[in-house]
């Protein structure tokens, strides 16, 4: 009997072809609702946003790899994956272009106002309406990156293009980037008190939680955006929302949020000085294929004896 591989409903736009490239090796079976019934033989899950955890794997006694659709893995519990014998592997750099792309999408957006000027465009131009929709230059302004791993590292590199002066904070001094596109390394307080742009691009874990809150808002200048393709918890989405609603910061672009899908009733979807967007900044037909293909790498290797080869950092040494 060949092993089951589960392809949970969240990845349901996981390529049918790469699913099946994995046929000949494993029984894949792809779930489109509930499928904690199907766990108990499952030995490789392909997760999107499933939460991973003791819970979890307690149901999944013949687990041995959880192949991350994504390079984000929050929503597993390593520790506890390697205190199972379980592999954790996720599909790093093939994205960071996609969400670096979004990322300057929405701040470009929020600059020149592209949604409202759609809307204006379409209702109130030929109406000589007044509330043209004028926007802000880039050139002169002052970007500031939360994080400076591989996705911060694309964003940069696309903002020598705009004129624009970067800097960045993050726990790891990267000197070697400083010089190659010269960004400019300074203190978190440093980089709230003096950006006209925050961009996000740090993981979600203990530290990162939260790491925007009121005192972070009341920090920043009053004509601040905020940009965030990471992960919502990052923010906490009530002071940013009081924040908005106060004027103490300007706006926000978001791609993320607390809960996703987030509820028709988020109050953030009531101001007129956020644009969001649904969690999309690695969708492309592109790059979603080359993240199932880098997912399917890690499958075939491990169904054939081998040691999946993009685990997480945390199981860098870790043979099971
Ligand atoms: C990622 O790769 O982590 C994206 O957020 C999609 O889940």
């Amino acid at each position: 009997m060949k092993p089951k591989v589960l392809v949970g409903y969240k990845s349901d736009n996981f390529p049918e072809d790469v699913a099946d490239g994995l046929r000949p090796l494993a029984d894949v079976v792809r779930v489109s609702g509930d499928y904690s019934g199907q766990l108990s033989d499952t030995v490789v899950l392909l997760a999107a946003g499933e939460n991973v955890n003791e819970d979890f794997l307690a149901k999944a006694p013949k687990l041995k790899l959880v192949s991350r659709f994504g390079v984000g893995y929050d929503s597993v519990d390593v520790d506890a994956c390697t205190r199972h014998g379980v592999y954790v592997c996720h599909t790093p750099d093939v994205l960071s272009d996609a969400v670096a792309d979004l990322t300057w999408a929405l701040i470009l957006g929020w600059m020149r106002r592209i949604p409202e000027a759609d809307r204006y465009t379409r209702v109130e131009w030929a109406k000589k309406r007044k509330g043209f929709p004028f926007g802000w230059d880039m050139g002169g302004k002052t970007l500031g990156l939360l994080g400076l791993g591989r996705i911060g590292v694309e964003v940069t590199k696309r903002g020598r293009g705009f004129g624009v002066k970067m800097i960045y904070y993050d726990v790891v001094r990267r000197q070697d980037i400083e010089a190659q596109y010269n960004i400019t390394y300074v203190t978190f307080d440093e980089l709230l008190r003096t950006s006209d742009i925050i961009s996000v691009h740090v993981p979600l874990i203990s530290t990162t939680k939260g790491i925007l809150s009121t005192k972070q808002f009341q920090m920043m200048k009053k004509s601040a955006i905020v940009i965030n393709t990471s992960r919502g918890p990052v923010i906490d989405q009530k002071a940013l929302t009081e924040a908005l609603k106060s004027g103490n910061i300007a706006g926000a672009a978001l791609d993320v949020f607390e809960i996703e899908p987030a509820p028709l009733t988020e109050e953030l979807f009531k101001l007129d000085n956020v644009i969001v967007t649904p969690h999309m900044a690695s969708a492309t037909w592109e790059t979603r294929r080359k993240m199932a293909e880098r997912c399917a790498e890690s499958i075939k290797a491990f169904l054939e004896g081998k040691r999946p080869p993009f685990t997480v950092p945390e199981q860098k040494n870790v043979t099971f």
